[in-house]
This record gives structure tokens, sequence and C-alpha cells, in this order.
């Protein structure tokens, strides 16, 4: 069997283990949003000290879906490392090696989403408890789920025939890759934050909800998540003039160009959407939309990153850009 075929078979099976992922994250906000984080009570690896909740309530039922969900991961995940493992072994490639360390690095942030989930249950930072530390475990956990999709993303793309990118490019442009990462970072930890106080201290009303931002005697939580929309317009904005410079710095390139479309495109969804989940007082269904609109701006950037990184095409030349 040729490479290109054992690793079709292989990019399919690491595209669905990306999507499965995503699934797992959307039920991590379902759980987060209905509260039903200490659905096994404080307890990890049993449920409420029994293997199987015996009687469990509907928080538990959620909870308890979540750590299957996220055991069956492991598994996938360890297939995938393997699957990815044989085939380098076989051809030892400078492709199959690229996988087999993209497949290598999602094992380990899998493992460490894991140990990020039981200190979340083990220190008691779940449902409508509010401890100092849990702004930081949100924080946390989103940049863990960011890189772990970044890993699995960046796996598909190469077992699919991506070209294969190299880090060792000019400052400026290693510059402007680490600038769009930061900028999403920081709309995305903002989110968590702006997340987390609208279920700690729900308002009723938008103005109640508009009261509370600007009250001096608010919780410090309630205070800063009017950072959010203010740092996601910003960042949003930035984010496409950079990714359009960029493109126009691989001039020629219909990948390159291709995804920065897309990353506009999304950004410009999600703001509106943003919009919305705020003016409805973030409704769960909205929450969930607005996470998965969130993993996709970032997978988009992801795929931009490596695209750009692997393209050899060059600015438009200064004559061209004159006519
Ligand atoms: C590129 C733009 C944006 C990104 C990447 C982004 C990302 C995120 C993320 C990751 C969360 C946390 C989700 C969770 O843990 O449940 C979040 C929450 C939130 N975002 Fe955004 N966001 C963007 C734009 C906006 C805008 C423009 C607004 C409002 C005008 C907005 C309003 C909200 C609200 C209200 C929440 C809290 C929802 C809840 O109660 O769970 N977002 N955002």
């Amino acid at each position: 069997m040729t490479l290109e075929r054992k690793l079709s078979g292989f990019a399919k099976y690491a595209w669905f283990v990306l999507i499965y992922n995503m699934l797992v994250v959307l039920w991590g906000v379902f759980l987060r949003a209905s509260k039903s984080g200490d659905g096994c009570g404080q307890f990890w690896l049993t449920c409420q000290g029994e293997v199987l909740p015996s009687a469990p309530q509907f928080k538990t039922v959620i909870e308890f879906t979540h750590r299957i969900m996220s055991a069956a991961d492991g598994v996938i995940m360890l297939v995938l490392l393997g699957w990815a493992f044989a085939i380098w072994r076989a051809e030892r490639s400078e492709r199959s090696a690229s996988v087999l360390k993209t497949a290598g690095a999602a094992f380990f942030f899998v493992l460490t989403e894991g140990a990020v989930g039981a200190g979340l249950v083990l220190t008691g930072n779940t449902a409508e408890t509010l401890t100092a530390a849990r702004p930081f475990w949100m924080g946390a956990h989103l940049i863990n789920t960011y890189i772990l999709l970044a890993f699995l993303a960046l796996t598909a793309r190469a077992a699919a025939g991506g070209k294969l990118f190299k880090l060792r490019v000019s400052a400026k442009y290693q510059t402007a890759v680490a600038a769009g990462i930061l900028a999403i970072l920081i709309v995305s930890i903002t989110g968590s934050i702006a997340a987390l106080s609208n279920m700690i201290f729900p308002s009723g009303t938008l103005s109640e909800s508009i009261a509370k931002d600007f009250s001096e005697t608010s919780h410090i939580l309630l205070r800063l998540r009017l950072l959010h929309p203010v740092t996601a317009v910003l960042s949003g904005v930035f984010i496409v003039f950079l990714t359009g410079w960029m493109a126009k710095e691989r001039f020629g390139d219909t990948d390159v160009s291709w995804w920065s479309n897309v990353i506009a495109l999304l950004i410009l969804i999600q703001i509106a959407f943003g919009a919305m989940t705020l003016l409805m007082l973030g409704p769960i269904v909205m929450q969930l939309g607005h996470l998965l609109l969130a993993d996709a701006v970032w997978i988009s950037f992801v795929m931009f990153a490596a695209s750009f990184l692997a393209s050899d095409a060059r600015p438009k030349p200064i004559e061209e850009r004159l006519t």
C-alpha cells in the first residue's frame, strides 16, 4: 500500500477524532451551563463514590456522560497515536514523522485536559461554587482545549496531504502568527470569564445585567466581563487585517487566501452571534453555538497559520501592486 493510501484512511480517522473532541468540549459547556459540574459530587474517578451511579439525578447523568465521553476519548486518542506510530515505523518519511509528532502532542494534551477536569472536581470548582482560583482554572481549561484541538487539526491536515510547514521563517512572520494566536486567546479567556460570571451571577433582564457591569459594589468578575465584547471587537478587526496582510505576503497561494477569507467570515458571524448571546442573556443553546464558533475561528486560524508557514509564495511584486 502506498503512503498516500495508508494516510488517507488515517486522515479520515483524524478528522473524526477532531470532531469527536469538539463534541466532548460542547458537552463540557452544557455541563457547566446547566450547573451540573457537581453531578458526581467531589469524587473522581468514581461518581458519588460508585463506579456506576445507582440512583442518578439529572445532573449526575450529565456529569457522568461527560466522564464516559472523556474516557472513550482517551481510547480513541490512543488508537490515533498507535496508528500514527505504525505508519511512521513502516515508512519513516518526513510526512509520517510529522503526523506522529502532532498525534503524540495531541495525546499528551488530552491527558492534561483530563487532569484539569479532575482538578476542577477535586478542588470543588464546579456548579455555582466560586473560589478565587476558579477563573484561572477556566482559563487553563480553555488554553489546554485549544492546544489539543490545534494538534488534532494539524494531524488531520498533514495526513490529508497538506503541505508540511516550517517554523523557521523570518521574525516578522513568526511575530504575526504569535500575535494572531495571542489575540484569539485573549478574547477567548475573557469569554470564559464572562461565561463564568453569567452563570454565577445571573440577571433577569438586560438592564439589570448592564447595571451590574458598572456598579462599584459588583463582584470583580461582573466588572471584568465587559472586557470580552470590547476585546472581541478590537481583536476581531485586528485578526482580519493581520490575516489579510499575511495573505498578501503569500501572493497567489490559494490555500492561504481561502483560510484568511474563512477567518474573516467566521469572525463577522461570531461577533453578531456574540451580540445576540449577550442580548438574550446567554441561553444554553446560544452558549453552545458561541463556543462552537469560537472553536471554528481558532481551528481556522491554525489551518491558516500552517498554510502560511508551509507556503513558498512571495509577496506581490511592487510593479504589479501599482498597476
Ligand atoms: C471573535 C470573536 C469572539 C470569540 C472568539 C469569542 C469567544 C468566546 C468564548 C470562548 C466564550 C466562553 C464560552 C464558554 O465557556 O461557554 C465566550 C463567551 C461569551 N461571549 Fe464571546 N467571543 C467573541 C465575540 C463576542 C462578542 C462580540 C460578544 C458580545 C457582543 C460576545 C459575548 C459573549 C458572551 C455574552 C459570553 C458568555 C456567554 C455565557 O453566558 O456563557 N462574544 N466568547
